[in-house]
């Protein structure tokens, strides 16, 4: 018997590969396509207090080693998620987290508030990488104070697990992941999407309505185990890798480079069953290791020489 689970707060999760959010909708989309019951968490997409219609098309382009998006947090918002979405998760043996953005942080904490009156949520994933309209627009983590106080404003309103999720977008991860773990976070999440951007060069024009968008997939992997394991030099609290992970190798390196969970983004909308297979493989590593637990790798990397 091989040990896969970890504790985050009061949350225990039976394994630890989640689906990042954005790339699973509520879940309920890919319930025919893979055993969700197999997962070790299900995050939605970012729920806001007021539903969004998001950016205009085209929000979506694949580029050859990744993906470009500017999806701009379109959600059903958070009463149509209680009333529509909810009730599905409900019947699915997993962990459940669902994950909070706004534009404010008084819009955090009331999308926090009214989900706390509602059971069988297992935790909250802040998406701290979305614009602040406070701040000119400046991500809530690309500043450390601003981290600070969201997460200590938010800490006091609920007793639930609360994972903030961080954005790359800064020179460094390591101050802001402190921030948050210094104000009551029990985990953060790390990374989000990369600015980036493409341009058709016949047409002359963006190729995502916004002009520059998100950018994640494969070619962001070694920016985010390098953040990863920055962040695991200066926290204590659990570290969840996302970026690029299409593999069982790749989900093995986060948790080599301090990564107690991953979570499966892009890679979902090629397969699905990715995070189903990813748990299969950490099994089988453990097992031709020798590993009790998959708390073992967790920073166990060492030096090239
Ligand atoms: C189409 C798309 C939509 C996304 N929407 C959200 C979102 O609503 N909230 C959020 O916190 N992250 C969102 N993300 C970011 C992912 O959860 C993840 O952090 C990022 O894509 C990096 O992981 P990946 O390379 O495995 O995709 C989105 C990503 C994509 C590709």
């Amino acid at each position: 018997m091989i040990d896969l689970t970890l504790q985050i707060g009061t949350m225990t999760l039976k394994n630890p590969v989640l689906v990042a959010s954005g790339t699973f909708g509520y879940g309920q989309e890919c319930q025919d396509l893979v055993d969700l019951n197999v997962l070790g968490g299900i995050i939605t997409k970012s729920i806001t207090l007021k539903p969004r219609d998001g950016n205009p098309p085209p929000r979506i382009v694949e580029l050859p080693a990744g993906m470009l998006n500017s999806i701009g947090l379109a959600n059903v918002g958070v009463e149509t998620f209680i009333a529509e979405k909810l009730s599905f998760l409900r019947t699915v043996d997993t962990t459940i987290v669902v994950n909070v953005a706004g534009s404010t942080a008084e819009e955090f904490l009331a999308v926090v508030r009214r989900l706390d009156d509602e059971d069988d949520i297992d935790a909250y994933e802040l998406n701290f990488s979305c614009p602040n309209v406070k701040e000119g627009g400046l991500e809530f983590s690309q500043d450390a104070n601003i981290t600070a106080k969201v997460m200590s404003l938010i800490r006091k309103a609920t007793s639930r697990p609360l994972i903030a999720k961080l954005t790359p977008n800064v020179t460094k991860v390591g101050e802001i992941a402190r921030a948050a773990e210094e104000n009551g976070a029990n985990a953060v999440s790390l990374i989000n999407t990369l600015v980036g951007m493409a341009i058709d060069i016949n047409s002359q024009r963006a190729r995502i309505a916004t002009t520059t968008g998100g950018y994640s997939g494969p070619a962001i992997k070694p920016v985010a185990l390098a953040k990863v394991y920055e962040v695991s030099q200066v926290v204590q609290i659990p570290i969840i890798g996302i970026g690029g992970i299409m593999s069982g190798q790749d989900a093995l390196e986060f948790i080599l480079a301090g990564a107690s969970a991953i979570e499966v983004g892009t890679a979902n909308y090629i397969d699905p069953s990715t995070g189903v297979r990813i748990v299969d493989s950490i099994k089988q590593y453990c097992r031709k290791y020798k590993l009790a637990s998959v708390r073992e790798l967790v920073g166990a990397l060492r030096p090239a020489h």
